[in-house]
């Protein structure tokens, strides 16, 4: 039996936009599985984590390529995928050459990368349109010698996230089976259109619970943002722009101290664009890094995802030669550092309206001093989720 192991990593992410319905199609799918992949990570994530659902759907839908059958189909409806091969691909093929970009102010990387055991044979057709739809590269491995295939795939993994991303895969997951491994790598940097100033961070209390702080740095700012209070859902939402094209981070915090259990209830709905209001908001969020891997398979069974894994998957579009292949498993690594500028060089600031006397005060607060979830999203597209809840 032959095995492939799909692997995912990202570091943040983001670009421009695209209108259709190809895309609303694909908008309405990513949030219902972000949505659904947030509620399984929390079955046994109880503290911080982040995640690229994104991610996920880009290295699966290559799979899906190679996949017929019921295979397909569950891939397709377990991911929440356009209903057809054919928006599938209008939608990679519209969408990923955007998330190439590398400014002063934006970077975003998303690479696809397939490594097949030495003989194994992959149609012509899969590999046409894993180049040219996927912008996917092929290489040969020897998975024999485990620990210097697992060098090579993570050497390519470090080098596409600008090193943030190490030892994504365990030589001891590889042995004389594998034929096969999938790896996205997703990478992001921005600046935020308003920077937080360091000397503005200070440490502050944050309520881990109702009754137990702990002192965080946190990140101060008052300015015009995006803000909105939805009172349907007792929550307040702030997004804050990343310079240099239409990508955003939202940061959604309940406003019981403990109500982030609620709110997860709900995680679809708060994926939606609230109407948001343009104000003075006196911003306090802390500066945090976290770093999260995560195992796949047993969210997307729970999913659907079932014959991809098993004796019966069909990837015979993949490989004709190769029938027993199977996709053994699928892992993510995700990394996110928050601080005051996004990057490092401080520039004057592109979205404001600050007053030439002195500012007037602000109207309303939102004071992330409890736990909250946020996104990053890309013309609708949600490409990461996370949430802060512990302090490390
Ligand atoms: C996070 O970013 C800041 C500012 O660029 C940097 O100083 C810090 O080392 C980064 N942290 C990690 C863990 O990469």
């Amino acid at each position: 039996m032959r095995a492939v192991i799909l692997l995912v990593s990202f570091y943040g992410a983001l670009s421009q936009p695209v209108e259709n319905e190809v895309l609303k199609e694909f908008v309405n799918g990513n949030h219902k599985f972000t949505a659904a992949v947030y509620k399984e990570i929390l079955k046994n994530e109880k503290g911080n984590f982040i995640a690229s659902p994104f991610s996920v759907e880009t290295v699966l839908a290559l799979t899906n390529e190679g996949a017929k059958g019921d295979t397909s189909s569950e891939l397709i409806t377990g991911l929440s995928l356009p209903k057809t091969k054919d928006n599938i691909q209008k939608f990679f093929k519209t969408f990923l050459p955007k998330l190439k970009k590398s400014d002063e102010e934006l970077k975003i990387l998303s690479a696809n990368k397939i490594y097949v055991k030495e003989g194994v044979k992959l149609e012509n057709d899969f590999k046409s349109i894993a180049t040219s739809i996927y912008n996917s590269g092929v290489s040969d491995v020897d998975f024999k010698n485990k620990v210097e295939a697992a060098e090579t795939i993570n050497n390519w993994v470090e080098d596409n996230t600008n090193h943030k991303i190490k030892n994504l895969i365990d030589p001891d997951t590889l042995d004389k089976d594998t034929s096969m491994i999938l790896v996205n790598a997703l990478y992001f940097s921005g600046k935020w259109a308003s920077e937080f100033q360091s000397y503005s961070t200070y440490k502050k209390k944050f309520f881990k619970t109702k009754d137990e702080t702990v002192d965080i740095d946190t990140m101060y700012q008052s300015e015009y943002l995006s803000y909105y209070e939805n009172p349907a859902l007792n929550t307040k939402f702030l997004k804050l722009d990343y310079r240099g094209a239409d990508v955003s981070m939202t940061f959604v915090l309940p406003n019981a101290v403990d109500g982030l259990a609620t709110l997860e209830e709900n995680v679809e709905q708060l994926l939606v664009t609230q109407p948001l209001i343009k104000a003075i908001i006196e911003v306090e969020i802390p500066k945090f890094v976290t770093e999260t891997s995560i195992k796949f398979k047993p969210i997307l069974q729970d999913l659907g995802i079932q014959k991809l894994f098993t004796d019966e998957a069909d990837l015979t579009g993949l490989s004709s030669s190769d029938k027993n292949l199977l996709v053994s498993d699928v892992v993510q690594k995700a990394f996110i550092n928050v601080t005051e500028t996004g990057t490092e060089a401080a520039a004057a600031t592109a979205v404001h309206g600050v007053p030439s006397s002195l500012p007037p005060p602000p109207k309303y607060s939102f004071k992330a001093d409890h736990p909250f979830l946020y996104f990053i999203k890309y013309n609708g597209i949600v490409l990461f989720v996370g949430r802060y809840a512990t302090p490390s």
